[in-house]
């Protein structure tokens, strides 16, 4: 049955909220235009703020729900690993997709909604150095690479150290999804948020 539960969690991670909303509300297909990445970003720039928003509350609940699910029906000590199982499967799903034929999203979002059954307040202060990072310079790639680099020494600050060697794997996987953003960040060619109508 766990195994099931971390099907299931790969099959939530892999909603293609992005492409759903923006093709059923303004007919885009984000994999096409813009950055042609399939997530809350690119969705906000292509279709606008609301849209975006809705798209990112739906890929961080995509990951939350099944982990939190996980923790609540599974016994914690006969299976310890099976919250840690979930959270990767529902980020993976997101990233490799079998909706979108094993493509996907970068994983910010869902990354997130994964991580906040296992340990808040930790990831809190992340998202917070992330949404600083994002004021200060205006890129949402900047702010998630900032948030994926920061989480493994929250998680050692606030003594969650149980989480560490999850975030590093999540760590190299959102650098692998941002090799484009990095090479336009280091050129100066990444778009700002306060500036991408696109
Ligand atoms: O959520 C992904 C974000 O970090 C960058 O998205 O569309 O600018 O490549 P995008």
């Amino acid at each position: 049955m766990e195994i099931i539960w971390v099907l299931i969690s790969f099959l939530s991670g892999s909603i293609p909220f992005a492409v759903v909303i923006a093709k059923t509300f303004k007919g885009i297909d984000p994999r096409k235009e813009g950055s042609k990445n399939p997530g809350t970003t690119n969705v906000a720039r292509l279709c606008g703020f609301q849209y975006g928003l809705l798209t990112l509350v739906c890929d961080i609940l995509k990951g939350t729900v099944p982990v939190f699910l996980s923790i609540w029906f599974f016994d914690k000590t006969d299976y310890e690993w099976l919250p840690s199982a979930c959270a990767f499967a529902a980020f993976i799903g997101h990233i490799k997709s079998p909706f979108l034929g094993f493509h996907g999203g970068k994983g910010v979002a869902t990354g997130i909604g994964v991580l906040i059954p296992l340990a808040f307040p930790p990831l809190l202060a992340a998202v917070c150095l992330c949404v600083l990072v994002i004021a200060l310079t205006g890129y949402v790639s900047a702010g998630a690479l900032t948030l994926y680099t920061a989480l493994p020494f929250c998680y050692y600050f606030f003594d969650s150290s149980r989480w560490i060697p999850l975030s590093l794997v999540m760590l190299a996987i959102v650098l692998w999804t941002h090799k484009s953003n990095m090479k336009r960040l280091l050129k100066g060619e990444e778009k700002s948020w306060r500036k991408s109508k696109n």
